[in-house]
């Protein structure tokens, strides 16, 4: 359990750890490397990416540490003795299932008890017409995962993700740098560009082409080449901040070096349409600043946030903000770390806000100009984004007790530390 104090201002500059989606592909990537040596720089210090370090260590990958950075020497991948225990990772379990196409033999994924809960059909589906068996729990197929691959290797496929998701997408594209032949993903929006991107600074020939708010990509196999990776800030961690300091009543913040990927940047559009006043510069890696701001309500649809996942601390914004903000086809939500879709709801009511369900849609009724939240106590379950968020709101308001707030250790170990150290006390 964890007490979150007012903040009397909020002021500072800070770095968000580097960017979850990028420390994972850049291991996977790397690891997958025909020769060489590559590095990173900035990775992740959350558990997520570290048990995709693990993962890919028992899988026959040779990672070591100096001060700076994490190496990568190229090496033969081979089938694991052990269980690949993915932890609370979606990205690490999803991705690594397209990684091990090219490994072959028969593996075991397991995740704890969130990420058991969490749909795996969505990639067994595609995989499984590559021609990998993917077994799970149930309708949804949730992990434990049983997975193998046959002796004949993988075909290419020409796939339409059926929702928004890079994770799936991502997990085709490894499958399909093991198939023969090649490999399409078309995406109806939009997802973030990670893996094509870094696929093809490794000297793979990637392809993306835009259609209206989609995309095409086609990948053909190739040799991966060893790279010099600098990671960035992770924009949905920064998400955190830059709320904080539009809704503290004496703030501002600024978050320096965040990845600036156009799919990443919905969140700032929806606070900026809200009234926040948020500066942005840079472009590929950008500065944030943020401001004492009153926010007034919006329509957010799930669209303008590909992932949905700065939802739950929109929601925080929301609850501050003077009208009713609807956020509008937001299903997806339901099949994260947890339901954030219920508990983002019970998150804006603990806050003092009204908030009415219909369907795929909430409204979010905020306190505005007639009040600030009152302190609350809030269980963050399995779910760090939730806690994140709940911690935010508490600083921004009269204080919260969280339970729960071990789950930052997933992607953001130092939060509360930096939390304290922005929110100014007396
Ligand atoms: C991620 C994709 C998103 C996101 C997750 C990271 C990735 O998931 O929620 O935190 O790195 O590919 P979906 O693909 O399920 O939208």
């Amino acid at each position: 359990m964890i007490r979150v104090f007012r903040a009397e201002k909020v002021r500072g500059e800070l770095r968000t750890p580097g960017n979850k989606s990028v420390s994972h592909r850049a291991l996977m990537i790397s690891a997958m490397s025909s020769h060489g040596i590559s590095t990173i720089r900035g990775l992740s210090t959350g558990t997520d990416v570290r048990d995709t370090e693990k993962i890919l260590g028992l899988l026959g990958a040779r990672i070591s540490w100096n001060k700076e950075q994490c190496l990568v020497e190229s090496a033969e991948l081979r089938p694991a003795r052990s269980d690949l225990y993915c932890g609370n990772s979606g990205t690490t379990m999803r991705l690594l299932a397209g990684l091990l196409g090219g490994i072959g033999g028969s593996h075991r994924l397991v995740g704890d008890e969130s990420l058991s809960r969490r749909p795996m059909d969505r990639i067994a589906t595609p995989l499984g017409e590559m021609g990998m068996h993917l077994d799970g729990q149930g309708d949804s197929v949730t992990a434990p995962l049983t997975l193998s691959v046959p002796q004949k290797g993988l075909r290419a496929i020409d796939y339409e993700v059926p929702i928004p998701s890079a994770q799936v997408k991502s997990a085709v594209l490894f499958a399909g740098l093991a198939a023969t032949g090649t490999t399409s993903v078309y995406e109806r929006l939009r997802t973030r560009s990670n893996t094509e991107s870094m696929l093809r600074t490794a000297g793979i020939d990637v392809r993306s082409e835009n259609h209206g708010q989609g995309r095409l990509i086609t990948l053909t196999p190739g040799n991966i080449e060893p790279v010099n990776w600098e990671v960035p800030g992770d924009p949905s961690q920064a998400a955190f901040w830059i709320v904080l300091g539009l809704i503290h009543p004496d703030a501002d913040i600024c978050v320096k070096e965040v990845e600036g990927g156009e799919e990443r940047n919905g969140y700032i559009q929806v606070l900026r349409r809200m009234g926040g006043d948020i500066t942005r510069s840079g472009e590929e890696v950008c500065e944030l600043r943020a401001a004492s701001s009153a926010l007034v309500a919006t329509d957010i649809y799930s669209s303008e946030i590909p992932s949905v996942d700065e939802v739950p601390i929109l929601v925080v914004a929301a609850s501050a903000a003077q009208g009713s903000t609807r956020f509008i086809d937001m299903g997806e939500l339901r099949l994260k770390e947890s339901n954030r879709f219920e508990e983002s709801v019970r998150l804006a009511r603990a806050l003092g806000a009204t908030v009415t369900v219909a369907g795929d849609d909430f409204i979010v009724d905020g306190l505005g100009s007639a009040g600030v939240f009152e302190s609350f106590t809030f269980d963050g379950l399995l779910d760090h984004r939730l806690v994140m968020a709940a911690a935010v709101a508490g600083a921004a308001g009269s204080g919260s007790i969280i339970t729960s707030e071990g789950a930052v250790e997933s992607s953001y170990p130092d939060f509360f530390s930096e939390l304290e150290v922005v929110s100014c006390r007396n």
